[in-house]
């Protein structure tokens, strides 16, 4: 009630009905003014039910200056503080549990369970999404070393393919058996540990390595926040090869592949944890598992920590923040966000869709837990969907 109230409030204080020229952000235009701008009616347009956060806009806002960018900037300052507008609002997040240290990695098999990781249980759980019930599938381990396991995906036969920080990559079974894919990359180094993973629609396996090289142990276990060594890997299912597509981040974190309309891989964006400008890399793709073109495709707010991203299937990208309370989301050039969506919860890990569905599920780090909320449209379809 107290919320609802807060956010009429905002609605009426933020709004200025000009005559004619549609509705108006209120403190934008007066920014606007103040910067000599001309067209500020057109600047800081907005639509009926946009709901601008003030102390997101004043931090924002506060540090445009008069220049060339000015106009953009404000523009960018209202996406940025825009709230996302779901068919639902945050009274329908619903708890599916939680206690699951750390929850990470959520998906759906094709044949309709539901599987995600406790990563410092070092499991993989299955999650019974009516009874609300999460319980051990595997806990997978080579020779005594556990493994790590961070994030799964789907493929066409039901099996799960696991990206893990001490064992790199596994390809499980439902019986709960597993293999695991390769010990060096095509360089013949060791490969380093997985953290995401996602297939394009050739089904080649796109994976963050942000960790130091496999069979570490807690004690000599090394990653990539300090020292920018994290790499960015692609399995290529024709020659069953590791080839390490990229390196030199600050904990690549969070990955997705952008297709043409003709389902052709055409960018992989990832995201870099560590770095305080918090920006989503993109790289052309030319051919299986090769890229090239690097280029900042977008950035979070700084200070973000960009942790785990999916397309919805209108084109958006939706990106968790560790190091807050709101899932942002990019159109699909990128840029800065269109609009962020505040959870219930903070240290956001993960996202991922039911398949021909807007439910989305989240996870994270506060509560442990996964969660549950009606999306704008469904999911991007996913390969394991396709095949
Ligand atoms: C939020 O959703 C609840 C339940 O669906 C509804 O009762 C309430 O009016 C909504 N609040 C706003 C501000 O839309
Ligand atoms: C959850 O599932 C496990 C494994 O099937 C079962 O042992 C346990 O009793 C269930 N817990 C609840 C609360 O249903
Ligand atoms: C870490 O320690 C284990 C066990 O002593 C050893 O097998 C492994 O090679 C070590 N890894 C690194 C990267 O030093
Ligand atoms: C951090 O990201 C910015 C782009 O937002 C980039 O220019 C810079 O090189 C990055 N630093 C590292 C160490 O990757
Ligand atoms: C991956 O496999 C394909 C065959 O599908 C091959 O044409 C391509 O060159 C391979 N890519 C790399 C980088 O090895
Ligand atoms: C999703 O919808 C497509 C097309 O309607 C259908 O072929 C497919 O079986 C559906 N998938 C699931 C998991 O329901």
């Amino acid at each position: 009630m107290g919320c609802n109230l807060l956010a009429m409030y905002f609605v009426i204080i933020a709004v200025d009905f000009g005559l004619g020229n549609g509705l108006k952000y209120g403190p934008c235009k007066s920014k606007c003014k103040k910067l000599g701008l001309a067209g500020c009616w057109r600047v800081c347009r907005i639509e009926t039910d946009d709901v601008i956060e003030k102390s997101c806009w004043n931090k924002c806002s506060n540090s445009i200056i008069m220049g060339q960018n000015a106009e953009a900037a404000l523009r960018g300052c209202i996406h940025q503080c825009r709230n996302c507008v779901l068919p639902s609002n945050q009274t329908d997040f619903v708890k599916i549990v939680d206690d699951q240290y750390t929850a990470e990695g959520p998906v759906f098999t094709k044949d309709g369970n539901f599987y995600m990781v406790a990563t410092f249980r070092n499991e993989i759980v299955k999650v019974d999404l009516e009874k609300r019930n999460a319980s051990l599938f595997v806990a997978p381990s080579i020779n005594g070393l556990k493994g790590y396991p961070v994030g799964l995906q789907c493929d066409s036969e039901n099996n799960i393919w696991v990206a893990d920080a001490t064992l790199g990559l596994l390809k499980l079974t439902q019986d709960g058996s597993f293999k695991q894919i390769a010990t060096r990359d095509n360089y013949n180094n060791i490969l380093q540990g997985c953290n995401d993973l996602t297939f394009d629609y050739q089904g080649n396996l796109w994976i963050t390595a942000p960790t130091g090289p496999i069979f570490s142990t807690l004690e000599n276990y090394t990653d990539s926040q300090e020292e920018p060594f994290g790499s960015v890997y692609c399995y290529n299912k024709t020659t069953d090869e590791i080839i390490k597509v990229t390196t030199g981040f600050l904990y690549p974190n969070g990955i997705a592949i952008q297709h043409d309309n003709n389902g052709t891989p055409k960018k992989l964006i990832f995201g870099e944890s560590f770095n305080t400008t918090a920006p989503l890399w993109s790289y052309d793709i030319v051919s299986p598992c090769q890229v090239e073109n690097k280029q900042v495709w977008g950035n979070l707010p700084s200070k973000s920590m960009p942790d785990g991203m999916d397309f919805d299937n209108e084109g958006d990208l939706i990106v968790t923040d560790y190091s807050s309370n709101y899932v942002y989301v990019f159109g699909p050039n990128g840029g800065a966000p269109i609009c962020r969506l505040k959870c219930p919860f903070s240290a956001i890990t993960n996202v991922h869709f039911r398949p021909n569905s807007t439910d989305l599920f989240i996870t994270e780090r506060e509560f442990h837990g996964l969660w549950k909320i009606q999306w704008k449209s469904e999911g991007m379809e996913q390969y394991c969907e396709r095949v």
